[in-house]
């Protein structure tokens, strides 16, 4: 406590909202970005998939068993069928929440001072033109200056960079890599996204003088929100935006 002391680098870390404040509400949906809001977070990070139909839902699972009373692939349905489901996810007073559309999260969006961390989920369904569809709805609402992309699909990156998409990159990746910097400066990438366990402080330090961002997931632990801070990584991915918010704001 007692003021704002100087992180490393001097960087002060922000809150993104993992799948929105999805602690706290059923992950992925309106309500759980609203929240989020309130709670005071910096960014929201949240997963896109493309319906059979094309358009681009906001979801996290490439099946919908988990999240929503729906069955089979999401790539299987059409909206008119997925706006059908309940995505409330067993959490008491959110019945008749629905997995939304990027244009409705965009819609909610469009006046709140956040950042969007869009994570295209193309790693494991090579879903045929999904960046395009998201830059496109990007460039509808003119929130290019406000989003990052980020992927597991490291190739679909580095087309998006070579194509010159303009806007920042971010690399995800779960274990730890060999020198991840110079890694994404290659690819072309703006920012690491390493997972918690992927984490060094080397690679905050390496990536923060090549000019990249380190926003780290998942960070659910007091504990773990004040080391990272102390770390100086640049955004901290959260499922309890409220507790990062007092714990980096008690700094
Ligand atoms: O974008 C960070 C994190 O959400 C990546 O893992 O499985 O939660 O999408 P996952
Ligand atoms: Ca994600």
């Amino acid at each position: 406590g007692g003021g704002r002391r100087a992180c490393h680098d001097g960087v002060v870390t922000k809150v993104w909202a993992h799948r929105g404040a999805s602690g706290s509400a059923p992950e992925n949906t309106l309500p759980a970005f609203e929240l989020a809001i309130e709670q005071g977070a910096d960014g929201l990070e949240f997963d896109v998939q493309l319906t059979r139909d094309d358009f681009v839902v906001v979801i996290h699972d490439e099946t919908l068993e988990r999240t929503t009373n729906g069955n089979g692939w999401v790539a299987d349905h059409s909206l008119d069928d997925l706006k059908r489901l309940d995505a409330s996810a067993g959490h008491d007073g959110f019945a008749g929440v629905t997995i939304p559309t990027l244009e409705e999260l965009f819609t909610l969006v469009a006046s709140a001072d956040v950042r969007l961390n869009v994570e295209l989920k193309n790693s494991r369904i090579p879903y045929q033109g999904m960046e395009e569809r998201v830059i496109a709805l990007i460039d509808q609402f003119g929130l290019r200056e406000r989003v990052i992309l980020s992927s597991f699909d490291h190739n679909s990156l580095r087309g998006l960079a070579e194509a010159g998409v303009g806007m920042p990159l971010g690399v995800l990746y779960s274990e730890p890599l060999w020198r991840p910097w110079n890694y994404a400066v290659k690819l072309g990438a703006s920012a690491l996204h390493p997972s918690l366990a992927a984490t060094r402080h080397k690679t905050v330090e390496r990536s923060h003088e090549n000019g990249l961002e380190v926003n780290v997931w998942t960070v659910n632990e007091a504990e773990d929100m004040e080391r990272v801070a102390e770390c100086g990584v640049d955004a901290l991915i959260t499922n309890h935006p409220e507790l990062a918010r007092s714990v980096l704001d008690a700094r």
